[in-house]
């Protein structure tokens, strides 16, 4: 899976074709991790993309970002956005090949980057990566879409997902979803069992 994926995401980077990227932190995780005083939870970011998550997180203050993703190029960016900074680490990698321990997942536009056929491998990538009461913070999609990436889902299809890995703590509309995405997004926070 990683070689074909890493060249198709790859290819996407390399041709600016990524009309997916908002330009900025979607607005519900600002709000959510504003209030946050515990600045050094480990934080992992998959499928991360131009990193504007992370880039929010570190001007607040978190000290423990990690952020992935597959292709070279968005990882050759990223680099550069945040060359040198010792609060993150920018890893070129498959997420689903990735170990590590995490208090919380960042979860923005990857899940629906990734075939249906790998959700239970993610359910359960994140699970393993998250410590006991570790929790994924997620924007997921409330709608479908004609072929993919990006595939579409419902909130019963991802409670139906996650709910044997996770308690649901909460997935409800997003109220602060982007104009251009308003209606079509759930905001959650799953918590690891
Ligand atoms: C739709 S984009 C979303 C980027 C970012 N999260 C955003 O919202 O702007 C999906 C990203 O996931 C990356 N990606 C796809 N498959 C991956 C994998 N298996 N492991 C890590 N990153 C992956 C792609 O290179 C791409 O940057």
């Amino acid at each position: 899976m990683q070689d074909a994926s890493k060249d198709f995401w790859n290819s996407r980077w390399e041709t600016g074709q990524t009309g997916w990227d908002i330009g900025a932190p979607a607005p519900a995780f600002t709000t959510y991790f504003s209030d946050f005083s515990q600045k050094n939870a480990a934080i992992l970011i998959p499928g991360c993309g131009s990193g504007h998550e992370a880039e929010f997180l570190l001007s607040i203050g978190f000290t423990n970002i990690t952020v992935i993703d597959i292709a070279p190029k968005a990882v050759a960016i990223l680099n550069e956005k945040f060359r040198s900074n010792p609060n993150i680490t920018i890893l070129c990698n498959d997420f689903f090949q990735h170990e590590g321990s995490y208090d919380y997942i960042v979860e923005q536009t990857f899940f629906c980057a990734i075939d249906p056929d790998h959700r239970e491998a993610y359910a359960q990538q994140t699970h393993d990566l998250l410590r006991p009461k570790g929790k994924i913070i997620a924007i997921l999609f409330d709608r479908s879409f004609e072929g993919g990436p990006p595939y579409g889902g419902s909130k019963e299809e991802y409670i139906q997902l996650f709910t044997t890995k996770f308690n649901i703590l909460f997935i409800e509309a997003n109220q602060q979803s982007i104009p251009q995405r308003m209606g079509s997004e759930l905001f959650g926070v799953f918590e690891k069992k």
